[in-house]
């Protein structure tokens, strides 16, 4: 490819993002010209920023945290997974058209597999924790695995049960109080914590293991630190455990196949990068 690539992350804010590290040592890796630049957008201006971007060339974007949603509503094109999710977190420029699709779903899914290969998403009810974005694609991912039954619990239940109620499979997707969440680990094949509560700066996720079964898996998207209080509590049971930094690994790929046509791979290397 001969083209210099204009590539970059709109968000607000962006200054903690590791995406630049990521995107820049695959174009580097596969040698190619570009440039992946984070770019503070404030709530108001994505239209126009993105309009500006184009002018200058850009050739694709991720979106990240307020924008996802405005997103979706700006892309010219919109594939099934985003809308399903109903929010965009990479935008592909092609002859002047804003192409939107979510690789969240992707980076989920494929880091449940890359950890554990023989983990069966069918066999048993999974537990999410959390409503928000992250919530949103794990429910999807776990919708498109064909898991029986999706126990839903968020602090403010409302948002839980908008979120159930957006969801094509309704049926499989109980909505349970916070307060129900120790509870709600019985006979659970997974339990996924989207929300905030472990991640730095934040406090730890009060919950008590003891329902939930030996040989289910944990799923913790918190990926700073990358060993949050939940992954040591459930792998000092004997849990299988999954942590969040192979999600935001995951998630690049199809962005980075959306831009250039390569689909990058994760080595050690990179690993290394994104835990420093
Ligand atoms: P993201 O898009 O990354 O999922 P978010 O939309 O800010 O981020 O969602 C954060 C999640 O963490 C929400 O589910 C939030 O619960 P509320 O909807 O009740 O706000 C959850 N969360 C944050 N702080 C929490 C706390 N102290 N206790 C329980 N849940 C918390």
């Amino acid at each position: 490819m001969d083209e210099f690539l204009k590539l970059g992350l709109v968000g607000h804010p962006v200054g903690h993002s590791k995406s630049p590290l990521i995107h820049n040592y695959w174009i580097k890796k596969y040698d190619l010209a570009g440039e992946y630049k984070a770019i503070d957008v404030r709530p108001d201006n994505l239209e126009s920023v993105l309009d500006g971007l184009m002018e200058e060339g850009y050739k694709g974007f991720n979106v990240t945290i307020p924008h996802k949603e405005t997103a979706l509503t700006l892309c010219d094109s919109v594939d099934d997974i985003a809308q399903a999710v109903g929010a965009v977190n990479t935008i592909c420029i092609e002859n002047g058209q804003l192409n939107g699709i979510n690789t969240d779903v992707f980076g989920f899914l494929e880091n449940i597999r890359g950890n554990r290969p023989q983990f069966g998403f069918s066999t048993a009810p999974a537990v999410v924790l959390g409503a928000g974005g992250a919530a949103r694609a794990v429910v999807q991912g776990l919708l498109q695995e064909d898991v029986p039954e999706i126990r839903l619990l968020n602090r403010t239940r409302g948002k839980a049960e908008i979120l159930a109620r957006a969801c094509k499979d309704r049926s499989k997707i109980h909505v349970l109080d916070w307060e129900d969440r120790h509870r709600a680990l019985k006979g659970a094949g997974l339990l996924v914590n989207t929300t905030a509560l472990g991640m730095e700066g934040h406090s730890q996720l009060d919950i008590d293991l003891a329902a939930l079964p030996e040989d289910a898996t944990l799923n913790d998207i918190v990926y700073a630190p990358p060993d949050t209080g939940l992954l040591k509590q459930a792998q000092s049971r004997g849990n299988a455990v999954v942590g969040g930094i192979g999600m935001l690994l995951h998630q690049a790929r199809p962005a980075f196949q959306s831009w250039t046509g390569v689909m990058p791979e994760i080595d050690q290397e990179l690993m290394d990068i994104v835990m420093q």
